[in-house]
């Protein structure tokens, strides 16, 4: 297998890296002592033929994005982590094509993680040039996200959640990643008396069993993964936490819908790895949808291509829609579906009661079938079960 090469480091630095990856991860670990700014010093790294190149925290911020960038266009098989002294721009980073962004006090779980997911994401192109589809369970594992707040994740995601539990009963769980400010319980009515902090929380091994007693059941059949009640229990959850969890669900459930916290967060990035099929979503504005077409690029250098696109305009309206649709052609996009404007929208959300459930004829509840058909196939029109709703 490919090394793993740390650059530019500090020996502190050096040494939690060795002492946070696993033995066989270490084994396969070089330390790069030579300057990478010298002339020939960036190639003469990259002919190590590394899988993960680890730009450390001896490196200015500006200048290790730039190596990631000049890797990421002439080696795009070798996944970038970089240190940044000055705290993360994960813009800026994601658009050097960076896999994983540390900082000079991360902890070692956290670099552990940042770096074996680079180096599964080299191996497994190693192993195979066509990259099967992501799979981490039996699951089709969708993850709702947006650029800007605002976009209409949660009513989108909780609708979609509620759709699909109509085709598949007991079958589909939501997990709420605005692990800050997660609003899914609230958007259906829920008062969850667990969240994904007592899933952190709880001692002991984690497996399935274990993990569905945090689950909240809605009664559309669906089950959810609640966002913490406080935003500083948020900030407890780890990024492997949230991967170790959606992986056991994604082995029990068909369908994993993840509503995420506006822009590309850590935890978010982690999950779009397990993801088989990603939402983009887009509001009616020309940088909501100029934005969008930039994470997009960034995720094709990053090789996040395995997964299927939708790409959604909400709050879409006769007005702006076909100037939009103009807009998104030349960022080279393809709206997929446009969502109109409802009043009921807000009503319902306010409500906790879906409006796929509460409002079953609305335009907003038919757009929402589409994209219900999108995930699960045509046949949902036969086979799913009546929606039922008491107010
Ligand atoms: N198609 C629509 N028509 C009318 N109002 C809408 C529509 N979609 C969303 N909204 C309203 O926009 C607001 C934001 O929606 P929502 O909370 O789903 O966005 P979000 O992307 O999850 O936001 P955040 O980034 O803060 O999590 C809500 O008040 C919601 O009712
Ligand atoms: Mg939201």
């Amino acid at each position: 297998m490919r090394p793993i090469v740390l650059a530019g480091s500090t020996d502190a630095f050096a040494r939690k890296v060795y002492e946070a990856v696993g033995d066989d991860m270490r084994d396969r670990l070089r330390l790069w002592n030579r300057h990478l700014a010298e002339p020939g010093g960036l190639e003469a790294l990259l002919e190590t033929q590394p899988a993960v190149a680890i730009l450390g925290p001896g490196l200015v911020d500006a200048v290790s994005l730039r190596f990631a960038q000049q890797i990421d266009t002439e080696r795009a098989e070798v996944g970038v982590v970089v240190v940044q002294n000055a705290g993360a721009n994960v813009d800026a980073a994601l658009a050097a094509g960076v896999r994983a962004i540390l900082s000079p006090d991360s902890d070692s779980d956290s670099i552990k993680a940042a770096i074996e997911r680079a180096a599964a994401a080299a191996d497994r192109s190693d192993r195979d040039t066509q990259i099967p589809k992501p799979s981490v369970g039996r699951a089709k594992v969708t993850t709702v996200l947006s650029p800007k707040g605002g976009a209409g994740k949660t009513v989108l995601s909780t609708n979609l959640a509620v759709g699909l539990a109509s085709v598949a009963p007991r079958g589909v769980v939501i997990v709420d990643l605005d692990l800050q400010f997660g609003d899914v319980a609230y958007a259906l009515g829920l008062k969850p008396r667990h969240t994904m902090y007592d899933v952190v929380a709880a001692t002991g091994s984690l497996d399935i069993t274990t993990l569905k007693v945090f689950l909240t059941h809605h009664s559309s059949d669906l089950y959810v993964m609640c966002a913490p009640d406080e935003p500083a229990r948020g900030e407890l959850i780890e990024v492997e936490a949230v991967q170790q969890i959606i992986t056991l669900l994604a082995a029990d459930f068909d369908h994993v819908i993840v509503d995420t916290a506006a822009g590309l967060s850590e935890h978010t990035l982690a999950t779009l790895d397990l993801s088989t099929d990603v939402i983009f979503l887009a509001d009616m504005d020309v940088p909501s949808v100029r934005h969008l077409s930039k994470v997009i690029k960034a995720f094709d250098r990053l090789g996040m291509g395995n997964a299927d696109r939708h790409f959604i305009l909400n709050r879409a309206d006769a007005r702006v829609g076909l100037s939009m649709m103009k807009v998104a052609a030349q960022a080279g996009l393809a709206v997929d579906i446009q969502v109109p404007v409802s009043k009921q929208v807000p009503v319902a959300l306010n409500a906790g009661s879906p409006l796929i459930l509460s409002h079953p004829k609305n335009p907003v509840t038919r757009k929402i079938w589409e994209i219900v058909e999108r995930l699960a196939g045509p046949q949902v029109r036969e086979t799913r079960q009546p929606l039922k709703w008491s107010a």
